[in-house]
């Protein structure tokens, strides 16, 4: 069962009847029987991972609202309630260019089984575990997902050829640096979590299907997104839910810190660019290139919100940095990404989200 590449995917020589006895789906099987060739040269077919999170799900939509079509994977684990991310992604899944496939990014075997029926032409691997603190209980987990896991998109993509893949890393990987701007060019060897070591992990691991196999990746560091679907363990979602609700909220360290805090359209806008554009291999910075420190963060969601933040003060945390600050000029030279988000609009949008929708999804 070969698929072939040559600009576009054609599936003539698989062999559906195998396929279908594989248990695959009927969406999955009506694929195969009815590629539509002509019609593919018109759209992508783009794999999305972690496509009911956060990020995932604006990505998801955007694809779909520009005639891509969307194969979703997301194994809709209880790191926040899965319940919050099968309503992220409703809406996307409205369309009929949208699938969902539930499995886990390491069963290799579904894994394969999805590679071979959508025959994707780019992949965007956004599935992970998230999260420096959490990272820091359970090292093992974060081991096994986002680099054992990402092993097995990684093999996928050298084996069923997609013209290229997409991949989220984070600048957790610059570690404690305080040489800012980061630059995608800076010593990157000391990270301080095992999160940012599995994000800098799958930097090294992608750069070796590129070079060996010919895979090509483009490889994103995001800098702390934010926006209508945050996930709820972060700082802006956990402020405002809390500045909302009257109750005190965790500040570590003397709020100080400062973050490159990007705006999710501007990361989804940087995300559609890399799916238009393969590379061999490159890396770039995803933020805004401006910095806030988190009493500014704190007195936005302040004025946003028409209330007074309760402040319990609590010291700086393991795995914490004192600063984020992306040099985005290469993003800006090779992909002409160019984020547009105040800081004061971010806010203001996301509060009004969190009133309108996202105060009802915080079940837990
Ligand atoms: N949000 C940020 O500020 C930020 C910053 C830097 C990097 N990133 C990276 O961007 C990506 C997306 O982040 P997000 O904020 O949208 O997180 P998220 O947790 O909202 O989304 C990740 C999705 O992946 C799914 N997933 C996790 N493990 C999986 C597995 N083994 N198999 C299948 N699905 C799995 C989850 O169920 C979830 O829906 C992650 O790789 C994250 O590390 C995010």
């Amino acid at each position: 069962m070969v698929a072939h590449r040559c600009g576009l995917r054609i599936l003539a020589d698989c062999d559906v009847d195998s396929l279908h006895c594989a248990g695959l789906s009927p969406w999955e099987s009506r694929l195969l029987r009815n590629p539509k060739p002509s019609t593919l040269a018109a759209m992508k077919r783009v794999l999305v991972t972690g496509a009911a999170g956060f990020i995932g799900s604006h990505l998801a939509e955007a694809l779909l609202a520009r005639g891509d079509r969307v194969a979703g994977l997301d194994c809709f684990n209880t790191y926040y309630d899965p319940a919050i991310k099968r309503r992220n992604l409703a809406q996307a899944l409205q369309s009929s260019q949208c699938s969902l496939h539930e499995f886990d990014i390491c069963d290799e075997d579904r894994l394969r089984e999805l590679f071979t029926a959508f025959q994707p032409e780019v992949v965007v691997h956004l599935a992970a575990r998230a999260g420096v603190r959490p990272s820091l209980q359970d090292p093992n987990l974060y081991h096994r997902v986002n680099v054992i896991g990402s092993q097995h998109i990684l093999d996928a993509c050298r084996d069923f050829k997609p013209s290229h893949l997409v991949f989220a890393s984070s600048s957790s990987v610059y570690g404690g640096s305080v040489e800012v701007p980061f630059k995608e060019s800076d010593p990157v060897m000391r990270p301080i979590s095992p999160y940012a070591a599995t994000k800098r992990m799958n930097e090294l691991q992608a750069h070796v299907y590129s070079h060996v196999y010919g895979v090509n990746v483009t490889m994103l560091r995001f800098f702390t997104v934010y926006g209508p679907r945050q996930r709820p363990d972060m700082a802006i979602h956990k402020f405002t839910e809390h500045v909302l609700a009257g109750q005190p909220i965790p500040v570590f360290g003397d709020g100080s810190t400062r973050r490159d805090y990007t705006y999710i359209d501007d990361i989804t806008d940087g995300l559609l660019r890399c799916v238009d554009t393969p590379f061999p291999y490159e890396i770039f910075n995803l933020g805004e290139h401006h910095t806030t420190s988190l009493s500014e963060l704190i007195a936005l969601i302040e004025k946003h919100t028409g209330r007074t933040a309760i402040i319990d003060r609590q010291s700086l945390q393991p795995g914490d940095v004192t600063i984020t600050h992306a040099d985005i000029s290469h993003a800006r030279e090779k992909l002409g990404y160019n984020p547009r988000f105040s800081m004061d609009e971010g806010i203001a949008r996301f509060v009004a989200w969190f009133q309108e929708i996202g105060r009802e999804g915080n079940l837990s």
